[in-house]
């Protein structure tokens, strides 16, 4: 029997409720599913790759048919790599349309046999994107329904590096907290 699996290529800066939303429809529509991160040199991320390779594993471990891996390149190219016959992407509303129509498009011309599927994500993760996450995060706004907890947790982390120590008795801890209070002082 014919299984198939499917790339679901993204920046994923940082992973939301959203995308968990999609990768959980995903994986019960497909028989793998690979969760594939865009190593972009051109952007200027808020989480490494690494970091958010990290989170994306944490937050998919319960699902046995789905992987998280790191690629450059073309989408197109990543997945006859990896055997992949899908894209799966993410329709949130009509915004998304046109930006995902050429990028099928595109895919299509660049190899025919690659089929994007899109998904539509629960109707209260519609207005959750990765940009708007790290806006509000950054003006110190309440992030936690719109992404999974580990993800507030390392947002609010890079927001306040002290919180990273906040639970336990870490010899860098206080003098990591003398340093922000004391540039607080001087801004
Ligand atoms: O999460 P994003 O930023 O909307 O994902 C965009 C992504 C990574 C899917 C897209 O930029 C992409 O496929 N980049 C890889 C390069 C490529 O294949 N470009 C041609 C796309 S038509």
């Amino acid at each position: 029997m014919k299984r198939i699996k499917a790339v679901y290529p993204g920046s994923f800066d940082p992973p939301t409720n959203g995308h968990l939303d999609l990768i959980e429809r995903g994986s019960k529509i497909f028989d793998e599913l690979v969760v594939a991160i865009l190593r972009n040199p051109e952007k200027d991320p808020l989480f490494s790759v690494a970091d958010r390779r990290n989170m994306l594993e944490a937050m998919t471990a319960s699902f046995d048919n789905v992987s998280v891996e790191t690629f450059d390149g073309l989408t197109v190219e990543y997945a006859m790599t990896v055997g992949a016959s899908a894209v799966l992407r993410g329709m949130r509303a009509i915004s998304d349309y046109e930006y995902e129509l050429q990028m099928a498009l595109m895919n299509r011309k660049l190899q025919p046999s690659l089929e994007t599927v899109f998904m539509m994500p629960a109707e209260k993760y519609s207005y959750i994107s990765s940009r708007l996450v790290r806006e509000v995060a950054q003006l110190g706004g309440n992030i936690d329904c719109l992404v999974p907890e580990l993800v507030a947790q390392r947002l609010r982390e890079k927001m306040d590096p002290a919180l990273k120590f906040a639970n336990v008795e870490h010899p860098e801890r206080k003098a990591l907290e003398r340093k922000i209070r004391s540039r607080k002082k001087r801004s």
